[in-house]
C-alpha cells in the first residue's frame, strides 16, 4: 500500500518502517516483530530483498509473522536453529525516554522477548503516539490458565489496580502461540520498570511480561504522519 492510502497514524508506522530499511544488510540474521507495524515493515522488507538483490534469513516471534513472511517470500529459519541474530526489528506500544518499552498488545510478548533479548541490536518503530515520558497502564502478562488466581493476588500485592483478560470474541479467552493466556494489568505509572518486570516473573504461573527495561531498545525510530521521522 501507498503512503497516500494509509491512515494518518499508519504513515508514521510506515515512515519508521521505510528508516528502518537502512539497517538491513546482506547476509544478516534477522528478527521480526509482531503487530500491525512489524507487518508494514515485513511488508516493506520483502521489496527490499527482491530490488536490492540481497539474502537476509529471518526468524520470526509469532505464527502471524512467520506467515506473513513467508508468503511474501522471505528466508524464515527456526529461532533454534539460528547462532545469533545481528538486528530485530519491531514494534513497541509504549516507548520512554530511556528507550524501555512496553509490548505484547498483539499477544506476542514472550516470543518477542527472547529474540530480542538475545539480538545484537534491538530497533523499534513506532508512530509518535507511542512515545511517553514515563511507561505507564496495563502491563500484558502471559501465563498459565491453571495459575490464574494465584496470578492475580500476585499481581495485585505488586500494585495492579485493574486486571483484564485479554479476550477474543464471545469473551473467550485469547490464546497465545504458546497455549497461554494473557492478562493486561494495569499499575498507573511505573517507577521502577526494571525491579517491576522481574517481580512479575517471579510470579508463580507467570510466563513472561510485556516490559521491556532490562534490555531497552538500542535504536528507536518514531514516524509521524507527515512522513517525516526521529531516530533516538
Ligand atoms: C505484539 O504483541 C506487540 O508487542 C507489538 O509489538 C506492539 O503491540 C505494537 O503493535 P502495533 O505495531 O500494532 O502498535
Amino acid at each position: 500500500m501507498e503512503p497516500s492510502q494509509l491512515t494518518p497514524k499508519d504513515r508514521g508506522k510506515w515512515a519508521a518502517s521505510n528508516a528502518a530499511l537502512a539497517y538491513i544488510k546482506d547476509g544478516m540474521t534477522l528478527g521480526l516483530g509482531t503487530g500491525s507495524t512489524a507487518d508494514i515493515f515485513i511488508q516493506q522488507l520483502a521489496g527490499h530483498v527482491q530490488s536490492e538483490g540481497i539474502s537476509i534469513t529471518c526468524v520470526a516471534t509469532s505464527n502471524r509473522s512467520t506467515q506473513l513472511a513467508k508468503s511474501l517470500g522471505l528466508n524464515v529459519a527456526d529461532f533454534s536453529a539460528v547462532e545469533k541474530i545481528d538486528l530485530c526489528v519491531d514494534g513497541a506500544d509504549l516507548v520512554d525516554a530511556k528507550k524501555r518499552l512496553i509490548k505484547g498488545y498483539g499477544g506476542a510478548c514472550t516470543r518477542e522477548k527472547i529474540v530480542e533479548y538475545s539480538s545484537g541490536k534491538l530497533l523499534i518503530i513506532a508512530d509518535d503516539s507511542k512515545r511517553a515520558a514515563v511507561l505507564s497502564g496495563a502491563v500484558p502478562v502471559e501465563f498459565l490458565p491453571f495459575a490464574g488466581r494465584v496470578v492475580e493476588s500476585g499481581l495485585r500485592k505488586l500494585g495492579a489496580k485493574k486486571m483484564e483478560l485479554r479476550t477474543i470474541a464471545e469473551g473467550r479467552p485469547s490464546m497465545t502461540d504458546n497455549g497461554f493466556w494473557i492478562v493486561n494489568a494495569d499499575f498507573g505509572k511505573i517507577a521502577n520498570p526494571l525491579k517491576l518486570e522481574e517481580a512479575i516473573n517471579n510470579i508463580d504461573g507467570v510466563l513472561e511480561n510485556g516490559l521491556f527495561a532490562r534490555r531497552p531498545a538500542d535504536i528507536v525510530i518514531f514516524g509521524s504522519s507527515n512522513g517525516k521521522v526521529q531516530k533516538k
